[in-house]
């Protein structure tokens, strides 16, 4: 039999391994997971459960394979895609020289169609089956990612960006417009493909919003309260003292978005390198959360996150690859990343605590940890089948691995997208590489 169903009920036999909703996690040499109707059934080890009594096909994978959760990056640009690298200059210089003339380019709906149909499978075969991103201001290309996100079937959070200051002319609308349009297009796609899409009202960042502006998204932010807010914070140093100009009367950035609303659940603040405790208390107390991208922070020189102080401030934190910015969809390497910038910081991160924020921990901070994130029965079955054998590095790395922790650890530190096997959303199979 096939070792990847490819969809319906069925039970996979095999290595398992996920962090769990009570803080531990699971780790099974011989395990099982039963799926049935997009639905985790069961999960154990092999020997303890119903197996053939379901009637469920098995599936049973080779010890070369290892099953996780689908990885959860919880923050990227979809119109970014293509200019991974773009080089010189930090945050606000790179802004204006790479990316708006990109970001320019989709006024174009065929040229965002084209991105887009790339943008998701290139994702899941880097076995994220989760992601939250920003499309451009166009409301015509957002539409094309929904369309592409929901083709590929993927699960995903989208929203068109919403700028009207300090940006080129043919990327800026006045608040009203950057409403309508952000409006026609939640209503169209959000809780599309079955709850599988999601909206985000998306204001880009402090610099390039007028208090009409996030006074607008806050308005949009209350009529829908069940949507995604995103946005990026305290990321760079001058980025900070622009908002201070800009925005003379706030205490700090933090007011700036809480003064409109924008701060609750399910809002998601890229970065937050350089916020004080005061910030750190509010962010908490409304219960948003921060979108941690390492690989992005180092490449524009944006600092290295305080992780310790977020933690203490009990604020949620996933972790995103912020491409463009971000050289890498991979979310192994963001990982890999998060690790290296806390080593720097003086802290040693185990591979399990790197592995749950790329993926319960992301489920949380979306607050879609009832549904993904870990297997675990009554979630929808959104995972991964790793390749341990996929390059000969790999499979030299982890032949000897001495604990489930090194295991993980040869994955991330020398694992890529040829690692990832198979990809499945809500039990159906949407990434299979051909070896
Ligand atoms: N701040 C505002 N826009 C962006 C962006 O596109 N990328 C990054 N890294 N930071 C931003
Ligand atoms: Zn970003």
């Amino acid at each position: 039999m096939n070792h990847f169903p490819s969809s319906g009920s069925y039970q996979i036999r095999g290595r398992i391994y996920t962090p769990l909703s009570d803080g531990t996690h699971l780790s099974l040499e011989d395990g099982r997971i039963a799926v049935d109707q997009g639905r985790i059934s069961s999960v154990g080890p092999w020997g303890d459960g119903p197996d053939s009594e379901t009637g469920a096909p098995v599936h049973h994978l080779p010890s070369r394979y290892l099953i996780s959760p689908g990885f959860i990056d919880t923050h990227l640009h979809a119109p970014q895609i293509e200019m991974i690298g773009s080089y010189g200059g930090h945050l606000l210089e790179w802004l204006e020289r790479h990316t708006f003339p990109t970001e320019a380019k989709f006024s174009d709906p065929e040229y965002a169609s084209e991105i887009a149909r790339l943008l998701f499978p290139i994702l899941l075969s880097h076995g994220t089956t989760t992601a939250m991103l920003f499309s451009s201001v166009h409301e015509a290309a957002t539409h094309r990612f929904f369309r592409a996100a929901a083709d590929s079937g993927i699960r995903a959070i989208i929203g068109k960006t919403m700028m009207d200051r300090n940006a080129p002319d043919s990327l800026l609308e006045t608040p009203s417009e950057s409403i309508a349009r952000s409006r026609a297009v939640l209503e169209e796609w959000h809780g599309a493909a079955e709850g599988l899409i999601g909206y985000a009202i998306t204001p880009r960042f402090g610099p390039t919003s007028t208090p009409d502006l996030l006074e607008a998204a806050g308005t949009l932010a209350r009529e829908f309260p069940d949507c995604w807010i995103q946005t990026h914070i305290s990321e760079s140093l001058p980025e900070l003292d622009l908002v201070r100009e800009l925005f003379p009367d706030e205490i700090d950035y933090t007011h700036v978005y809480d003064r409109f609303g924008l701060l609750r659940k399910r809002t998601v603040l890229a970065h937050g390198i350089h916020l004080n405790d005061s910030e750190l208390r509010t962010i908490a107390t409304r219960g948003a959360g921060i979108s941690h991208c390492p690989n992005s922070n180092l490449y524009l020189g944006s600092g290295l996150f305080p992780l310790d102080r977020i933690e203490s401030a009990g604020i949620r934190i996933g972790l995103g690859t912020d491409v463009g910015a971000g050289t890498t969809p991979s979310m192994l390497a963001a990982m890999a990343d998060t690790y290296k910038v806390q080593q720097v910081r003086g802290r040693s991160l185990d591979p399990a605590r790197l592995w749950r924020f790329a993926t319960l921990d992301g489920a949380r901070l979306l607050d879609l940890d009832d549904v993904t994130g870990s297997l675990e029965p009554g979630k929808e079955a959104d995972f991964i089948a790793l390749d341990l054998e996929a390059t000969d590095l790999l499979a030299m790395r982890t032949r000897n691995a001495e604990s489930i922790e090194d295991l993980l650890a040869g994955c991330i530190f020398a694992g890529d997208d040829r690692t990832v096997a198979a990809a499945y959303v809500r039990g159906r199979r949407v990434h299979c590489a051909t070896r």
